[in-house]
């Protein structure tokens, strides 16, 4: 059976970067279930579709023509939605919430079901996202549920924004985070919340490296059949 790290959280607290690591370092695959929910989002926008037609938004989603290349050179992942490069609106806080609108419908979660599961191969994935643990890979070898104040998660959204040469206002920022926090948490479907075998690791003043290395090791434990505590 393949092995499974989930890492489930609010927008802001790391997962992302946490998880590029972990993937990296273990030669794992990585599953970044949030740019699924951005792209159908993007792909939405392109063709005109109104984030109210659910059935078209559920096509949309059955027939997403993306691809994720990993670029040797800048140890990056490339993301091409219908043949073209896509990284650039995909990163956008409108595109987050455009994902958090489009992600509340069911028909649009059940659409991308297979498709992140299709991801769990030899020797092993890291997934991040909000419902890795709790729907779509209720097995999981460990399931981590990472949080930060939401201060700090905006705080550490705006800076990625900048480094990205994104523009942002902090305050606006940290209210569109609040909303869709919210909506994440509220929708019926598959909602964010921890998996009940989860471990919940607030990371509120921890360093990126420090989280890396918490959840490393209790990785390492679970991988060599070790009994939690
Ligand atoms: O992780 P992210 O910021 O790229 O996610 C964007 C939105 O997509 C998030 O606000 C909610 C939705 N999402 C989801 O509903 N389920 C997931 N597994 C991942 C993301």
């Amino acid at each position: 059976m393949t092995p499974i790290l989930t890492i489930d959280g609010p927008g802001g607290a790391g997962k992302g970067t946490v998880s590029k690591r972990l993937a990296r370092e273990f030669g794992w695959h990585l599953l970044d279930s949030g740019a699924l929910y951005r792209l159908v989002g993007v792909a939405a926008r392109k063709h005109g579709t109104d984030f109210e037609n659910v059935t078209e938004l559920a096509e949309i989603a059955r027939n997403l023509d993306v691809e994720f290349r990993v670029s040797e050179e800048e140890e990056l992942v490339q993301t091409w939605l219908e043949g073209m490069r896509a990284d650039h609106l995909l990163r956008a806080e409108t595109a987050g919430s455009d994902a958090s609108v489009v992600a509340a419908i069911p028909e649009v979660r059940t659409a991308l079901l297979e498709r992140q599961r299709a991801f769990a191969e030899p020797p092993g994935l890291v997934a991040d996202g909000r419902d890795m643990g709790t729907v779509v890979f209720p097995d999981a070898a460990l399931k981590v549920f990472l949080t930060a104040s939401a201060e700090e998660r905006a705080k550490r959204r705006y800076k990625q924004l900048m480094e990205q040469g994104l523009s942002a206002n902090l305050r606006a920022l940290q209210e569109e985070m609040e909303t869709r926090d919210r909506r994440d948490r509220e929708r019926p479907t598959a909602p964010l919340k921890p998996a009940e075998d989860a471990w919940i690791l607030d990371c509120t003043g921890i360093g990126i490296e420090s989280v890396v290395a918490m959840i490393r090791e209790r990785l390492l434990v679970v991988l060599s059949g070790q009994e939690l505590h």
